[in-house]
């Protein structure tokens, strides 16, 4: 039997691309949904601040691929909080309470990005957020570790690098960390496929990048991942669109998120 996915966000930039990817495999029963419905991309409307509609959108849902979000750094309170973090509360309860066996969590680089950009960073390293935004994102993988660990709901966290749409990565920060749409789709899958007993996992999702800020290669024999592409290859083409790419204001691993 097809495992059953619920797609949260499926409208947007990352959401779309996984949709229409998974779809494509032909391997899955899918529900795509976003805060409106879109009829002609098959999309439901989902709004995951309300606890009610998140309940009945997890029943008989295999693996939640929770994508949706609002981003507003300059409202913590009205949206970062009751979007991003009490929304995440209500996706993992919902799952919890309907029997899902895994929720995979789009989490950030932001995450970490107070380290320099000298170093190299690893899902083991403490957290080091720069900004409301990857605050949300600890809190958010936190709750899945709770998860994992009091109710046995397996919880992914893909802190992903940058993926730019169908445009090539713009800036030499970015380059670092891009993604690219058929890496983020075979990434999802080796997560959604990853072995049953693995209950809990954080890892940094990007393309085999020449230069990258992680080392993702052990994610090979742990779950499947081996990345097709690689940012260099689109520095040319990159460089003629954007004539030139942006230089990054700090040496901070989270760019622009990490200016004070
Ligand atoms: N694109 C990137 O480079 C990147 C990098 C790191 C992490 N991420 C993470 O991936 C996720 C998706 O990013 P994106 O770039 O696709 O963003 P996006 O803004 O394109 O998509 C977010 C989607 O969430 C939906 N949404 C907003 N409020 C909602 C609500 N109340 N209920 C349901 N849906 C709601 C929006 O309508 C939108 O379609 C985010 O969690 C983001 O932090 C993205």
């Amino acid at each position: 039997m097809k495992k059953k996915l619920l797609i949260t966000g499926a409208s947007g930039k990352v959401g779309w691309s996984l949709t229409k990817r998974l779809r494509e495999t032909g391997r899955y029963e899918i529900a795509a949904t976003d805060l409106e419905a879109d009829e002609a991309k098959e999309i439901a409307a989902l709004d995951m601040t309300d606890a009610e509609q998140v309940r009945r959108a997890a029943r008989g849902v295999d693996t939640v691929l929770h994508i949706g979000w609002a981003e507003d750094e300059e409202d913590f309170l009205g949206k970062v909080l009751p979007v991003n973090v009490t929304g995440a509360y209500h996706i993992y309860e919902a799952a919890r309470e309907a029997g899902v066996r895994r929720v995979v969590f789009a989490s950030s680089n932001h995450a970490t990005g107070f380290y320099s950009s000298e170093e190299s960073v690893g899902p083991e390293d403490p957290y080091r957020p720069d900004s409301f935004y990857g605050l949300s994102k600890c809190y958010i993988e936190l709750l899945g570790r709770l998860y994992a660990d009091k109710h046995g709901l397996s919880s992914f966290n893909v802190r992903i690098g940058n993926y730019p749409g169908d445009r090539p990565p713009a800036s030499e920060r970015a380059m670092k960390i891009w993604i690219s749409e058929r890496d983020l789709a075979s990434l999802f899958v080796c997560c959604i496929e990853a072995d049953p007993s693995i209950d809990f996992l954080s890892l940094y999702g990007t393309s085999a990048n020449l230069e990258n800020y992680y080392d993702i290669g052990y994610l090979k024999e742990l779950i499947g991942y081996v990345p097709q592409d690689d940012a260099a290859e689109l520095r040319e083409e990159a460089e003629r669109l954007y004539g030139g790419l942006k230089n990054d204001d700090t040496p901070l691993q989270g760019g622009g998120y990490a200016s004070r």
